[in-house]
């Protein structure tokens, strides 16, 4: 099992490059579903979870094609499709749900196996099953599998308005893609914001269909009865872009992130500006300049949904606030259990403790390296972040997390400067 090596206490200099984002590749990849045409994607991640995707639409039927440049994909969803995703490719992956709602709309009917417990909590998908029965589909949950289809004698779903009981990301862009091929019109309530919500509106629109209101709280879509081929060039991942944020505040030193977007990293950037450190915009990119995290200032927050600090930033600026002066008090209110980096944190020297969803740290601790175990993919970043700071080697075992969600991340990190290396 592959694991990180890290020597810390090496600042970080340099340029890389912020690859496209998971989050919106995800359910760009199942876009494709809607449309017998060919819908060819650029700038798609070098990722597990994308490679996982891209089995699970094989198997369903669609074909798919990589190009010489680099992250171009090409698939096409040809009559006839197999609308059953299956649990063994599921289980590693609850994204996988994002083929429910463009399966029904498209086939009619679908198969989808249950995503299962997740480590970061329970995470259910009611809401999806929800928005989708509103919309007139008759859905069963039987022997692990949600089994939807539509009622005899139709053809198309109905557009209907639907308020989710809470804001959920790929709920949105379940029932949004969903939306497209019905009849009539939908109105989505509560909708997530986020940019990858956008990315995914912006594609659906160039495959002709008619949406209003993507990124606002408030989404309208008239359906249409067919979609066709589209490009798209997948948004830059904010995620990645603030976790190597994070990793320069933490290590110290200056370097530009090419292709990050300030202005989807409010959050982040706000409080990295008042931890002390310097963060510009400028054409294309992001530059950032630390003195390190000790010369820094710990910074309190909550996760909250898009446009409020990223639950999937929590953990990477946990690692800052370990090594940055002065206590912190981080809440996550996104997710019951994603505090399980803290125990692995604490091995490296970081004093904090847990009350209900809320996070105290100490900071001002000189973390020391030690063999520690990544848990979740966010909790894998923030625990290289730790061990880019500790004094001596850090090893991080189970990485294939972070492998699910970062494009190469160590390979960027030494081209840096950071004395990281991966053990076979
Ligand atoms: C997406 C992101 C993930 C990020 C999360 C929150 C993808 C592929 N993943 O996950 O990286 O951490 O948003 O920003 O885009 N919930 C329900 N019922 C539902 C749906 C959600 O109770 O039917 C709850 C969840 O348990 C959670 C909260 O709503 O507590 C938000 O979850 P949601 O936004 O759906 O997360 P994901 O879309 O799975």
């Amino acid at each position: 099992m592959d694991k990180l090596l890290i020597r810390g206490g090496r600042p970080l200099h340099g340029e890389v490059a912020i690859s496209g984002a998971k989050n919106a590749a995800l359910p760009a990849l199942c876009a494709a579903l809607l449309t017998p045409q060919a819908v060819t994607l650029r700038n798609v991640p070098r990722l597990r979870d994308v490679a996982t995707m891209r089995a699970l639409l094989q198997r369903i039927g669609v074909q798919v094609q990589t190009h010489g440049e680099r992250g171009g994909l090409t698939l096409q969803a040809a009559d006839p499709l197999d609308p059953v995703a299956p649990y063994e490719l599921v289980k590693t992956m609850r994204a996988s749900i994002l083929v429910l709602g463009p399966l029904l709309a498209r086939c009619g009917r679908a198969r989808v196996s249950l995503p299962g417990g997740c480590a970061i909590g329970a995470r259910p998908v009611d809401q999806h099953i929800r928005g989708l029965q509103a919309m007139g589909a008759e859905i069963a949950v039987e022997h692990g599998y949600i089994e939807a289809r539509l009622p005899p004698g139709r053809s198309r779903l109905r557009g209907a308005r639907i308020t989710t009981d809470m804001v959920t990301v790929t709920g949105t862009e379940n029932l949004l893609m969903a939306a497209t091929l019905a009849e009539g019109e939908t109105v989505l309530e509560n909708a997530a914001q986020e940019p990858e919500v956008v990315d995914l509106a912006e594609l659906l629109i160039a495959m002709g269909a008619r949406i209003e209101g993507h990124g606002t709280r408030r989404i309208h879509v008239q359906g249409v009865a067919a979609l066709h081929g589209a490009e798209h060039h997948v948004v830059a991942d904010r995620i990645e872009a603030g976790t190597f944020l994070c990793a320069v505040a933490a290590a110290g030193g200056r370097a530009r992130l090419r292709h990050g977007r300030a202005d989807h990293l409010d959050a982040v950037i706000d409080k990295l500006l008042a931890a002390g450190v310097e963060v510009e915009a400028g054409a294309d990119g992001l530059t950032v300049t630390s003195p390190g995290g000790a010369a820094l200032r710990a910074q309190s927050f909550r996760t909250t949904e898009y446009p409020g600090f990223p639950t999937d930033m929590q953990a990477q600026f946990m690692a800052l606030n370990c090594v940055a002066q002065g206590p912190s008090a981080v809440t996550e209110t996104i997710f019951e259990n994603r505090f399980m980096h803290v125990q692995e944190l604490a091995r490296l020297g970081a004093r904090i403790r847990i009350d209900g969803r809320t996070a105290f740290v100490e900071g001002g601790q000189r973390l020391s390296g030690a063999a520690v175990m990544a848990t979740d993919l966010r909790a894998s970043a923030s625990l290289v972040i730790a061990g880019l700071v500790a004094d001596g080697e850090t090893v991080v075992d189970r990485i294939y997390h972070l492998d699910r969600g970062y494009d190469q991340m160590e390979v960027k990190l030494r081209a840096l400067g950071a004395d990281i290396e991966r053990l076979a």
